[in-house]
């Protein structure tokens, strides 16, 4: 949701800026801009609508000069994705250039009262509102720069990561954060913003990450100094990051997902190395050691979480109550943040999120905490702010995703919500030792399944032009598999437009076999476990209708062949696993569906990765 990168140093500002653009377009990318300070002292800001490349065919005639410089890529929430409402926005005088990922809900009277004094306006932003205040105040009181953003944060409400130039303070940026990331990194001799460390990471791995409330003063030949709203100097915690080039470029792939798709096997070696011992017999998770009171007593878990970390969820959902006899409940975060829950001390809440930064997550996280519970979190992005807001938690440990479409972020989260079931199955005695060790045996035996489930890459590649013509398409699976129905239904439509919905195949029935006839492509997770026997009537019930059948079956089936039209097949493996392995072949065929429609696979229209607004 909006990318932010910001400079000042002795280098030029503009390769760096863009650069960092292009690391951050996964968070936004209808519309790009940057502003500088250019050598003779003039604040020059270009803007553009679309991806970052569309910007740098603007300035390529343009003057980007200078060495401080600040730059934005955006998701539009105020006014529709134009150059006009393109970040950073200008101050009247032009003195000033805002850049602002997030919201200011209260905008409209702000702008009202602005009005009134004779501002006028040149977008429909509420990010522009903000620049205007800072100045009128700037010129109401006679203050400097990082005063008036102070005066003005303090009577904004929203959520917001913002940066500020002045071209009369040209060795300084300002910079401040709401619930919206931001992080600074320091080099010699110079900083760098970023609303993650991806653009930082080629110059230092010295960064600070703001926390709520903080106003960063960014000069050049001074230390970086930490503030309050009200002004009062915080500690800096300064954070090396662990992160390298390889892990955020294409490393031959064609697209981010595809070889994100590539990387699950091992991911998830990484995200079991240390946790599940070298024996392959025990799970051990540093949280359940810290806090095994409060864990150990849940009488219910919640979980909270979006899109396909909520799918995640509905499969843990399932392993939680079966393996640890716990009642759980996996809610969306954006219905239980309204909702006025039933939520008590005894409660674990586990919020699941890749990007660490979901505003309704976050929410749901704030809600669930001033009820008392105890909140667990899931994240792949370390350091996010969903990590800092609760009380232990697992990361994933899958390495940066970049791809919109979400894909080894969810079998990270499945491999983490799964130890942690083991985990506690194990220690509340509601799990036999024997199958204690048989799943967590099976469990480090995934990667090398995975291996073989992406082996049938190539035969997804081949099938899916005969998809790319249809307008619906419709997913079966039941048990573990029945989310994982949503989530290939997500995965369509994400990237390739298609409209598809996720069902129970048993509940197809109820509805859905109405619109079942040959032209509606019919995928199905039939893999071998207690209710394959009711799939393979399902599958008759759509083949009955003329529908069109494909098929994941496990290797050695000999029945689905005669009633689908297509078969997929993967290894065998546990049935609470099969989620694991099945989403690989869900996650090819949307990718190559979505490659023969020549879609862009990696920025999907309208979508971002990190929703930081609600
Ligand atoms: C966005 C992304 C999805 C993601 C969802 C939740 O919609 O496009 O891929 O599943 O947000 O994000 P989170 O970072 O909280 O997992």
């Amino acid at each position: 949701m909006c990318g932010i990168v910001g400079y000042i140093g002795t280098k030029k500002a503009y390769p760096i800026l863009i650069k960092g653009l292009k690391r951050l377009e996964y968070r936004g990318y209808d519309s790009a801009g940057v502003a500088m300070i250019s050598d003779c002292g003039e604040l020059n800001v270009y803007k553009t609508k679309g991806k970052v490349d569309n910007l740098t065919d603007y300035c390529s005639d343009k003057d980007v000069t200078g060495c401080v410089g600040i730059a934005h890529t955006r998701w539009a929430t105020h006014g529709e994705p134009s150059a006009r409402n393109a970040h950073p926005h200008y101050s009247r005088s032009q003195n000033l250039a805002i850049i602002h990922n997030g919201i200011i809900e209260n905008y409209a009277d702000i702008k009202m009262q602005l009005q009134t004094k004779g501002v006028e306006f040149k977008s429909d932003t509420d990010t522009e509102v903000l620049v205007q205040f800072v100045e009128y105040i700037m010129v109401k009181k006679n203050l400097p720069l990082l005063e008036a953003v102070q005066v003005a944060l303090h009577q904004v409400i929203g959520a917001y990561a913002i940066a500020i130039v002045d071209k009369r303070e040209p060795r300084q940026i300002i910079a401040a954060r709401k619930q919206s990331p931001l992080v600074v990194g320091i080099g010699q001799d110079e900083f760098f913003l970023g609303s993650d460390a991806s653009p930082i990471i080629d110059y230092t791995d010295k960064v600070v990450y703001l926390d709520d409330g903080n106003i960063a003063v960014i000069r050049l030949g001074e230390e970086l100094k930490v503030l309050s709203i009200l002004g009062k100097e915080q500690q800096l915690k300064v954070s090396t990051v662990d992160l390298n080039l390889g892990q955020i470029e294409k490393g031959g792939y064609e697209h981010f997902m595809l070889k994100e798709i590539f990387e699950q096997p091992e991911c998830l070696k990484n995200c079991m190395r240390g946790r599940i011992n070298v024996e392959g017999n025990h799970v051990t998770l540093s949280a359940i050691i810290d806090h095994r009171r409060q864990l150990l007593g849940a009488k219910r878990i919640v979980i909270v979480a979006c899109g396909t970390s909520w799918h995640a969820g509905l499969i843990a959902g399932q392993l939680f109550e079966s393996l640890c006899h716990i009642p759980c409940e996996v809610e969306y975060a954006s219905e239980f943040r309204y909702r006025n829950p039933v939520v008590t001390k005894d409660d674990v809440v586990i919020a699941i999120s890749q990007s660490g930064e979901t505003a309704d997550t976050l929410a749901a996280i704030q809600l669930a905490k001033q009820k008392g519970a105890f909140i667990y979190g899931i994240c792949n992005a370390i350091g996010s702010s969903i990590p800092r807001a609760t009380d232990t938690g697992t990361y994933i440990h899958v390495g940066p995703e970049i791809g919109v479409a979400s894909t080894k972020a969810f079998t990270g989260q499945l491999t983490v919500l799964t130890m942690l079931a083991l985990c506690l199955a194990s220690e509340r005695k509601t799990i036999s030792e024997e199958l204690y060790r048989q799943m967590v045996r099976e469990l480090t035996l995934i990667p090398a399944k995975m291996e073989q489930a992406l082996k049938t890459n190539e035969q997804i590649a081949l099938l899916a032009p005969i998809f790319t013509y249809a307008r619906n398409c419709l997913y079966l699976g039941r048990g573990y598999n029945y989310p994982l129905a949503l989530e290939g239904a997500l995965k369509l439509k994400e990237i390739s437009y298609i409209h598809a919905e996720g069902y129970p195949a048993a509940e197809m029935k109820h509805g859905p076999i109405a619109l079942i006839d040959s032209e509606m492509p019919v995928f199905v997770i039939a893999t071998r476990d207690r209710l394959y026997e009711k799939v393979i009537s399902n599958i008759q019930e759509v083949r009955a209708r003329g529908g069109r059948i494909t098929a994941i079956v496990t290797e050695g089936d000999t029945q689905i062949q005669r009633f689908a039209d297509h078969i997929i097949t993967l290894p065998d493996t546990l049935e609470c696993f099969q989620p694991l392995i099945a989403s690989i072949p869900l996650q090819l065929l949307a990718y190559h569906i979505a490659v023969c429609k020549g879609k862009d696979v990696d920025r999907p229209r309208n979508l971002a990765k990190s929703v930081t607004v609600e």
